[in-house]
């Protein structure tokens, strides 16, 4: 029967793994997870997957809140990326933030020509604050490098979550649609050009699709949002792939040479 260290080694275990550009089983280890928590309920005062709050929370004589409505509003009321920024920071509507170090938003240049969305932060992005900043968001720098782009000059690069899942799994769908209006809106505030979509989980997401990345990977879609922003948008190959399956890097480059050419197309 897993006890309370155990989880915490299996939490301490994958971290390690990932930093390490191990491959993760995400689906085994959330599977482990569960059992633990189902076998042991005390756990659930020190599993950080546990330490999260409720999807819904209900104000007294009020029922439950909507989540996704309180994300709207909230997003709307942002004229700029700063302060879309700081109410991503204060908005408690997603179950991983108490679960997390930090709320990870953006980095990069607001306002650049290139919008690189992800699908989360990561265990060292969550220990910085900050979005693709662990061994594949390094490839990622390399990756824009290839075609003269950099987060400290002309991209801006942002998730589609911004709070870190445990067990490095993906985020679900319902984390997603939470976090979806200041997605939206930070497309609107932030102008760009074209977007890349980099792996799969944000790819079906902002495209509301359900074809995998491996079909729409260099291929040029349209990112719509309620508020009117109509963007380009290129799925890529996620640089966590890319450092488990090195074979696919020239696939990466092709779809990077597209952005680039579209780019200069679009300026
Ligand atoms: N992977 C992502 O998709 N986003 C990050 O910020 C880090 C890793």
């Amino acid at each position: 029967m897993p006890n309370p260290a155990s989880s915490e080694a299996l939490q301490a275990l994958t971290d390690w793994w990932q930093d390490m550009g191990v491959e993760v089983d995400s689906a085994r280890i959330d599977a482990l997870m569960r059992e633990m928590k189902a076998s042991a309920p005390v756990l659930k005062a020190i599993d950080p997957a546990a330490k999260t709050a409720p999807k819904t929370t209900s104000r007294r004589g009020r029922g439950p809140i909507d989540w996704v409505a309180e994300a709207t509003r909230a997003a709307a009321a942002c004229d700029s990326l700063e302060t879309l920024k700081a109410a991503i920071e204060a908005f408690d509507g997603c179950p991983l933030k108490a679960a997390g170090e930090h709320t990870v938003v953006y980095d990069g240049v607001p306002g650049a020509d290139l919008m690189v969305i992800g699908e989360g932060p990561g265990a060292e992005e969550d220990r910085q604050g900050l979005p693709f900043v662990g061994k594949a968001g390094q490839l990622l720098d390399r990756m824009l490098a290839a075609i003269g782009r950099s987060r400290t000059e002309n991209t801006f690069i942002t998730n589609v979550n911004y709070w870190r899942p445990p067990g490095n799994r993906s985020p679900d769908a319902e984390e997603l649609d939470v976090c979806r209006p200041f997605v939206d809106r930070m497309v609107e505030l932030g102008k760009p050009k074209l977007i890349i979509a980099a792996g799969g989980v944000p790819a079906k997401a902002l495209l509301d699709g359900t074809d995998g990345i491996m079909k729409i990977r260099g291929t040029e879609h349209v990112f719509t949002t309620p508020g009117g922003a109509s963007v380009p948008l290129i799925p890529i190959l996620h640089p966590a792939y890319l450092l488990r399956r090195p074979q696919d890097k020239s696939r990466a480059w092709r779809d990077l040479l597209l952005v680039e050419q579209r780019l200069s197309e679009l300026a």
